[in-house]
């Protein structure tokens, strides 16, 4: 089969391989993949920014596609089932944090990027009707970690004023559909006025650039600040982020790209009570709880472009500009 893995010796970091059909183990299901997507892990893998990285290992970690095999421990009705996967495995028991055991396919494990994939049948759900395959292979890893950072770690309410950092951003335009459809009064930050405009005629109440040095005074000045913030970025957006958040107000933070914080402005923080909260992906009943509500909600991920398995570095290269509207996704089959 077909795969894209990586290969760090490479300029491009990945390459395109022929590789034989692993052999099914008897709790596991193999699945034709139709469609895959990208997430920002991929890109931190492809540049080596990544634990325990392994060369010759398939990436992705979302995947929409047919059931095609099932091990003879599973259940046989999976076959034909048109499905998605959880990419999570192994959380553990604590509802509050992940275990040590946890892991996402992609990385370390072989992932979705590729004509087959195997996982698990414990990890299979229904594809949700209203979405296609593209559409299906955009939402797992994304929208399990929009789900738990907002519902889970930060609490939204339907009154909540609520900022969604770097629209633009796979996980982020989850944030701002699930909050919108929640009810809550919702706010963006982009370095692209075009996608704050596409956040606009979504619903969104409103949005600020944040290259313009002094978006947080306009914030403050449009909506006077926010119940709930809900980040990706942090480094020295942190420090603007505090600014904008109302007292006892939350920031909830679920990633790094612009890496650490310096010069924490730790006596806003203490005064106004406000709560800084990590997040990681999702437990099980994150990921149950975030497909009904995108089903009950009929949620649709915004993608961004869908690119043929030839275009992977090129797919890979437009996550790595930041130039993408949401999803990236890689038409397999
Ligand atoms: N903890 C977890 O479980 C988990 C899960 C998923 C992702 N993540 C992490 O979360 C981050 C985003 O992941 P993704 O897959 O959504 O990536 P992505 O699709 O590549 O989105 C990244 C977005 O970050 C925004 N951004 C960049 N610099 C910013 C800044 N200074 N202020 C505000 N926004 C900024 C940009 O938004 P604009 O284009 O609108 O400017 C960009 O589109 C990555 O670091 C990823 O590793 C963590």
């Amino acid at each position: 089969m077909k795969a894209i893995v990586l290969n760090r010796k490479l300029a491009e970091g990945i390459e395109s391989v022929d590789i034989s059909l692993p052999v099914l183990p008897s709790d596991e299901v193999r699945i034709e993949v139709k469609s895959a997507s990208l997430n920002h892990r991929d890109e931190w893998c492809r540049q080596g920014k990544y634990a325990n990285l392994k060369d010759g290992i398939i990436l992705g970690s979302d995947a929409s596609g047919i059931v095609v095999e099932v091990g003879q421990d599973v259940d046989p009705k999976w076959i034909g089932k048109e499905v998605i996967i959880n990419p999570a495995s192994d959380w553990g028991a604590n509802p509050d944090v992940q275990s040590k055991e946890f892991k996402i396919m992609g990385m370390p494990e072989h992932g979705t990027l590729a004509e087959f994939v195997q996982v698990k049948s414990n990890r299979l759900h229904s594809k949700p009707d209203h979405l296609d395959w593209d559409e299906a292979a955009a939402l797992p890893l994304g929208g399990v970690t929009a789900y738990r950072a907002l519902f889970q770690q930060g609490n939204i309410q339907a009154k909540d004023q609520v900022l969604v950092t770097g629209f633009g951003g796979g996980v982020a335009q989850f944030g701002v559909q699930f909050a919108l459809s929640l009810g809550a009064k919702v706010f963006v930050s982009s370095s692209n006025d075009d996608k704050i405009q596409k956040a606009l005629e979504l619903g969104c109440s409103g949005g600020f650039n944040y290259t313009n040095e002094k978006w947080t005074e306009k914030a403050m000045s449009e909506c006077g600040g926010f119940d709930l913030i809900m980040d990706s970025a942090m480094g020295d957006t942190l420090n603007n982020l505090i600014k904008v958040t109302k007292p006892a107000g939350r920031i909830v933070f679920y990633g790094a790209t612009r890496g650490n914080s310096t010069g924490f402005e730790s006596r806003r923080v203490f005064w106004n009570q406000v709560k800084l909260i990590g997040s990681t992906m999702g437990n099980d009943s994150d990921f149950e709880n975030m497909l009904n509500f995108v089903k009950e909600n009929k949620i649709v991920p915004l993608i961004d472009r869908v690119f043929d398995f030839e275009g992977a570095v090129q797919a890979f290269d437009r996550m790595k500009e930041g130039k993408q509207m949401g999803k990236i996704v890689i038409k397999i089959s």
